[in-house]
C-alpha cells in the first residue's frame, strides 16, 4: 500500500506535487480555470499562478472531472518548487465537493503517477471525511497486477509509493484512525481485483477456500469449508450441480466474524463462479474470458467481512462464497435436469448458464438456517454478478439493488453515500414471478416463456432468489455484473477486476455499527 502521511506546510518537498483544477463560470465569461488553494501556493510555494495559468490554457485545459494534465516546470530559484505538477479535474468550481469528486480526482492522479517515488497531494477538503476520500482514492489509484508477467515484468511501473498530504486538519488521533481506514478498505478492494484478475488456470474453487483461509487466520475469523463429498451429501444441490460438470470440484467457504456483543448480525452471500462457460448453455467465445471474473460477488464478500473484521467494527457477520466451476463434460448439467437445492426446493434447470441462482440458492437457504441458531439476522445480503440484463439496463458503472424490503435498501443507499459506489434500486414486479414456475418442478431456473422470457432477466432472477429467503428476513439482492469488471481505467478504476460492492457493504456495516444521530448525519 501507499504510505501516506499528513504536513500543515505548503513548503514542498517532493518533485511533484498534485493540484485541484476546477472550472468557473461567471457572467457572459464562458468559464475559467480556478486552481484550488491558489493563494496558498502562490505564497507558501512560491508558485507563479500567471504563467501557470497561462500554461494550462495553452494545452487546452478544462478542469473538468477525471481530465489530469501535467506540467513539467523548468528549473528556478524557488526552492520549493516542484518539476511536475498535475492538475486533477474537479468540475464546476464550489467551495465543497462531493467525497466521490475528491476520490476520482485524487485516484485519477495516484494512478497516472505510477513510477513515481514520492509525490504531494494538495486538494481541497473540509473535514475528515473529505481527507478520508482522498486518501482512498490515492490507494485505490495505486494498483498493479503484474503476477502473471515474466520477460515484461520490467517494463511495468510500480504504484505510486509514498504521499503527503497537505492538509489544515490536526494531526490527531481521529485523523490517524481516518487513514487507517481508508488504508484497510483499500488493501481488502485490492484483494478483491487480484482475485478477480487472477485466471481461472490460477484461481478455482479448491485454490480460492485455501488461500482465503490462510488470510483469516489473525483476523479472529472462523472458517468452514464443505468439500464435493459433503456438499453433496448434505443436500447442497446448486452449488453440487453446477460444479459437477468441471474437474476443479466446488466448495462452500465460510467464515464467520462474531466479536463480542454484536450491535447487530447480517450474512453475506457471493456468487463465486470461478468460470462461467455457460455449460451446456455454452456461451460464444467472444467475450467468454469476461467469464473469469463471475465469482466477484463472492470475492467482495469475504474481503469485506476481512475489512470488517479489522476495523474490529461490532456487528457479527457470516460470509459464505458459493463456489463452483460452470464448465461441460459427461458429468454436467443437462438443459431440463432437476435439482433439489438445500432445504428441499426442487429447480428445474431450464437453462445452465443461470447457473449463479442455484448456488446463491444454497448459500441463501444456508445463511438463514444458521443466523436462526445464533440468535436471528438483522438481514442478509447477496452480491453477484448476476446477469446480462443487468449490464443492459443500468450500463458498467451502476449495480442494481432489489429487496424484499424497502426499509432495508434505504439504509444501504445511505451506505452508498459514503462509499461513492453508484447502485440504484430496482423493482420486484409481482407479475414477474409466475414465469418461474416450472411445469414439473417447483421452480424453473429462468423464465417458461421462450421469445418474452428475456425481458426483465435481472428481476425475474431477483425474484428466484427472493423464494429463497424466508418471510421476514430483510434482503438486498446486489447484481454487479457491469461493474466488476472494468474494460477501461478511469478514475481511481483500474482496467479488469474493481472490487465494486467491498466499499458500500463496510460502509454498511459501519452505519449500522453507530449510534443514530451519524446514521442521520452521513445520510
Ligand atoms: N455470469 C453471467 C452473467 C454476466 C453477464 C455477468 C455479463 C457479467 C457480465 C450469468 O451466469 C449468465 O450467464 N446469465 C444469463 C442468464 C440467462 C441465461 C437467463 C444471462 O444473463 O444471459
Ligand atoms: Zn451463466
Ligand atoms: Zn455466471
Amino acid at each position: 500500500m501507499t504510505n501516506i502521511k499528513t504536513s500543515h506546510s505548503l513548503k514542498l518537498v517532493n518533485e511533484v506535487l498534485v493540484l485541484g483544477l476546477a472550472h468557473q463560470s461567471s457572467g457572459t465569461k464562458a468559464h475559467f480555470l480556478k486552481i484550488f488553494g491558489d493563494d496558498l501556493i502562490v505564497s507558501e510555494a512560491g508558485l507563479d499562478l500567471k504563467k501557470l495559468l497561462l500554461m494550462l490554457t495553452d494545452l487546452g485545459a478544462s478542469g473538468s472531472r477525471d481530465e489530469v494534465i501535467k506540467v513539467a516546470l523548468p528549473s528556478s530559484s524557488t526552492s520549493f518548487e516542484p518539476r511536475l505538477i498535475l492538475f486533477t479535474g474537479l468540475g464546476e468550481s464550489d467551495s465543497r465537493y462531493p467525497r466521490e469528486v475528491l476520490r476520482r480526482a485524487a485516484g485519477a492522479a495516484s494512478r497516472e503517477l505510477s513510477g513515481h517515488k514520492s509525490v504531494d497531494f494538495y486538494l481541497p477538503h473540509s473535514d475528515l471525511s473529505e481527507l478520508e476520500a482522498i486518501a482512498e482514492g490515492i490507494h485505490l489509484g495505486a494498483y498493479s497486477f503484474d503476477n502473471f508477467r515474466a520477460v515484461t515484468k520490467d517494463q511495468q511501473k510500480a504504484p505510486l509509493k509514498s504521499v503527503t498530504l497537505v492538509t489544515h486538519l490536526k494531526n490527531d488521533g481521529p485523523l490517524k484512525s481516518s487513514l487507517k481506514r481508508a488504508e484497510i478498505v483499500s488493501t481488502y478492494v485490492h484483494l478483491v481485483r487480484d482475485l478477480v484478475n487472477t485466471p481461472p488456470s490460477h484461481l478455482n474453487p479448491v485454490s480460492f477456500s485455501n488461500d482465503m483461509k490462510k488470510l483469516a487466520t489473525g483476523l479472529g475469523i472462523k472458517v468452514e469449508i464443505l468439500d464435493e463429498n459433503q456438499l453433496r451429501s448434505k443436500g447442497y444441490g446448486g452449488i453440487s450441480s453446477v460444479g459437477q460438470g468441471s474437474s476443479n470440484p466446488p466448495r462452500l467457504f465460510h467464515i464467520s466474524y462474531h466479536p463480542a456483543k454484536p450491535k447487530k448480525r447480517f450474512a453475506f452471500v457471493g456468487k463465486g463462479i470461478t468460470f462461467d462457460s455457460g455449460g451446456y448453455a455454452l456461451k460464444p467465445a467472444s467475450g467468454m474470458e469476461d467469464m473469469k471474473s463471475d465469482m466477484s460477488g463472492a470475492a467482495s464478500v469475504i474481503a469485506a467481512t476481512f475489512a470488517i473484521a479489522s476495523l474490529k467494527l461490532p456487528v457479527a457477520i457470516d460470509a459464505y462464497a458459493c463456489l463452483a466451476e460452470n464448465m461441460i463434460s459427461g458429468h454436467a448439467t443437462r438443459p431440463s435436469d432437476i435439482i433439489t437445492i438445500y432445504g428441499g426446493t426442487t429447480v428445474e434447470v431450464l437453462n445452465p448458464d443461470a447457473e449463479g441462482r442455484l448456488v446463491l440458492a444454497d448459500g441463501l437457504v444456508r445463511a438463514a438456517e444458521d443466523g436462526k441458531k445464533n440468535g436471528g439476522l438483522d438481514g442478509v445480503i447477496d452480491v453477484a454478478t448476476l446477469t446480462g440484463a443487468q449490464v443492459v439496463a443500468l450500463g458498467t458503472r451502476t449495480s442494481a439493488v432489489m429487496t424484499n424490503d424497502d426499509a432495508f435498501r434505504d439504509s444501504f443507499m445511505a451506505a452508498t453515500e459514503v462509499s461513492g459506489e453508484s447502485f440504484w434500486p430496482m423493482p420486484l414486479p409481482e407479475e414477474l414471478r409466475e414465469v418461474l414456475n416450472s411445469p414439473t418442478a417447483d421452480l424453473a431456473n429462468i423464465s417458461i416463456r421462450g421469445a418474452t422470457g428475456r425481458y426483465g432477466g435481472m428481476l425475474i432472477a431477483g425474484h428466484f432468489l427472493k423464494e429463497f429467503v424466508p418471510a421476514g428476513l430483510p434482503w438486498l439482492h446486489l447484481d454487479i455484473a457491469g461493474p466488476a469488471l472494468a474494460e477501461d481505467p478511469y478514475g481511481y478504476v483500474h482496467q479488469g477486476g474493481t472490487g465494486v460492492s467491498v466499499r458500500s457493504l463496510v460502509a454498511f456495516v459501519e452505519l449500522e455499527s453507530s449510534p443514530d444521530d451519524k446514521k442521520k448525519s452521513s445520510s
